[in-house]
């Protein structure tokens, strides 16, 4: 890049934010089938940590795929350039002191090493919010999977769109053996063994 100039070495610096807020920062990324409970269980643990005082921000499809990644679709390279999108913004966030909670089904190995690969394998924990698809199919919240089926939606993952669950996650939380409550506490104290 020509002709760019950042200002890091000018402005407050991370470590200073981290020793201010009490806490390291990094990424928390969480990766699952759509409905597999990433956004249940982020929500959770998000409260938790705001009410200890904690710089924490939740990035996820609501927030995201509604505006700063309004024009994209699901193919893999729409998903790609969304998740490329999202793990700069994850980026800036942790050089601004936070712990980032992003919860997208981010299909692939590919893709995920592509997210680890912009924050940095440093600052990056995944986390397979493992719910079987049957399970995810059965709750169908959104009803997602009865369209999908019915041929209504193409390229729906675990359908007829490929997820490929992570082979090493630092975290795998078993949901459906599990409560929410019970997912967000294994997350936190995952957390807490990150920091120290
Ligand atoms: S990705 O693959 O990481 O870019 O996807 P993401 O940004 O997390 O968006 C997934 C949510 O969008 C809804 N949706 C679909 N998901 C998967 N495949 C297709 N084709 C699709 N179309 C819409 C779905 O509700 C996902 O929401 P969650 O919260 O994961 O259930």
């Amino acid at each position: 890049m020509t002709n760019l100039h950042p200002i890091h070495d000018r402005t407050v610096q991370r470590a200073e934010r981290e020793t201010a807020n009490g806490h390291r920062a990094g990424v928390v990324w969480l990766t699952g089938l759509s409905g597999s409970g990433k956004s249940t269980i982020a929500t959770a643990v998000e409260r938790e940590l705001f009410a200890a005082g904690h710089f924490v921000v939740l990035l996820d499809g609501d927030n995201v795929r509604t505006g700063l990644c309004a024009d994209l679709g699901f193919s893999l390279e729409d998903r790609e350039e969304n998740i490329r999108r999202i793990a700069e913004v994850a980026r800036l966030f942790v050089q601004a002191g936070a712990q980032v909670l992003c919860t997208f089904v981010s299909p692939t190995r590919q893709i995920r090493a592509l997210a680890r690969s912009i924050i940095g394998a440093e600052d990056f924990m995944e986390v397979y919010v493992n719910t079987p698809l049957a399970t995810c199919e059965a709750r169908d919240v959104k009803g997602l999977y009865a369209k999908a089926r019915r041929g209504e939606i193409k390229g729906f993952t675990g359908i007829d769109s490929p997820y490929e669950a992570p082979e090493a996650p630092d975290l795998d939380l078993p949901t459906a053996n599990q409560t929410v409550a019970e997912s967000a506490q294994q997350l936190i104290l995952a957390l807490r063994a990150w920091n120290s």
